[in-house]
């Protein structure tokens, strides 16, 4: 298999201390020199230090020099307006069209589960939430702003091939790994419109699918059943602000933070891994974040580029870990970030 050159952003707090973690990882598992990393500087002593978050052109250079991106996380309290953060990974969703954000929702162990009697084989699934468009496009604007007569509005954009390409995503998932079940979470009882096309186009691409279970429910209650019965879920799609909520909430039916991957893709493009969490300044410089999130963002980058073996013992390394009780404070062990990457790498 060729080369895989990845252009990795550490970021800020504990960015570039997991993203350490994970290359380490990543590296001892394929052996060496089937990745190559690029470290890039974009963040916030950057952005501080010369005004520029990303420069002009970069995103196009990423499309053509590398395969996938890994970031650890942005994020300073120095700059609150986050603006370094949005040019950034906005910028990268919007620009490179990183049109579906992946997040496998998988318990690794019983004891990560707030969930009453709930194995790891009872929850496993994947949530493909839509990433370019929504809510978050930021259009809309303000009227008489900052007096009592303010009007603010924000658009929810909905398109015919944006909602179709991240729907057939779904599906195409499910028949390549086998999983028997693809369902719709939306709300076109209360937005007619833009969740309206939702529905008329999953019943469209559902028909193209005849082998996968295709169901729907409304958001609300795909929320209740995440919690109540998540043995119900192969593959969950969703619209962008939808799946922001839907995805945490189901991240913490598995352990929260300190284990939630994600992956922003285009398929058959540069994509994008990060793990789910933030900066945590609170923790920053300290030794204590867990790596395991970001270590098992890098196993699901390997197996976006073709490494699925490299990426299954990882992961199996990681549950290992996690059922030893060989873990950093956030899970209740005594680990450091770097023991934590160390006893990985002598799991595998
Ligand atoms: N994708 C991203 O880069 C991203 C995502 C979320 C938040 N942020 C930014 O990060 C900064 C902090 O945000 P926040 O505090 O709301 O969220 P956060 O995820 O950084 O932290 C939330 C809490 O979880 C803990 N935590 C997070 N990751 C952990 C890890 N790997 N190991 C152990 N504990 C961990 C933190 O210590 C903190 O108490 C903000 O600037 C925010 O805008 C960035």
């Amino acid at each position: 298999m060729s080369q895989k050159r990845i252009g990795v952003i550490g970021g800020d707090g504990i960015g570039p201390e997991v993203v350490a973690q994970a290359i380490k990882v990543l590296s001892a598992a394929t052996g060496g020199d089937a990745f190559v990393f690029t470290q890039l500087p974009w963040g916030a002593e950057h952005y501080l230090q010369t005004g520029v978050t990303v420069p002009e052109g970069e995103f196009e250079r990423w499309r053509r020099e590398f395969d996938a991106i890994f970031l650890g996380a942005l994020g300073d309290p120095r700059i609150p307006d986050m603006r370094h953060g949005r040019d950034i990974l906005l910028g990268a969703r919007m620009r490179l069209d990183l049109f579906i954000n992946m997040r496998p929702i998988k318990l690794l162990d019983t004891s990560l589960t707030p969930l009453r009697d709930r194995a790891p084989e009872d929850i496993d699934y994947v949530i493909f939430r839509e990433n370019t468009e929504g809510l978050y496009v930021g259009m809309g604007g303000q009227l008489r702003p900052g007096t009592r007569h303010e009007v603010a509005t924000s658009a929810m954009i909905a398109t015919y091939r944006g909602t179709e390409r991240i729907v057939r995503a779904a599906f195409d998932h499910a028949v390549e790994h086998d999983l028997g079940r693809v369902c719709l979470a939306i709300k076109h009882n209360a937005i007619p419109h833009a969740h309206g096309l939702w529905n008329r186009v999953f019943q469209e691409v559902r028909t193209e699918y005849p082998t996968i279970d295709s169901s729907q429910l409304y958001a609300d209650v795909a929320a209740m059943e995440l919690v109540r019965d998540p043995t119900r879920f192969d593959v969950l799609v969703t619209s962008n602000l939808l799946g922001d909520i839907l995805s945490d909430l189901a991240a913490q039916t598995v352990g929260g933070l300190g284990v939630a991957p994600s992956g922003n893709i285009h398929p058959g493009q540069v994509s994008l891994f990060e793990p789910v969490h933030g900066s945590a300044p609170d923790i920053a410089g300290q030794g204590k974040a867990n790596p395991l999130a970001a270590i098992l963002t890098a196993a699901m980058m390997a197996r976006h580029l073709g490494y699925g073996e490299d990426a299954g013992r990882i992961e199996r390394a990681v549950q290992m870990l996690i059922r030893e009780g060989v873990t950093t404070p956030d899970l209740g062990g005594s680990e450091t970030t770097v023991s934590a990457g160390d006893a990985v790498c002598r799991r595998l």
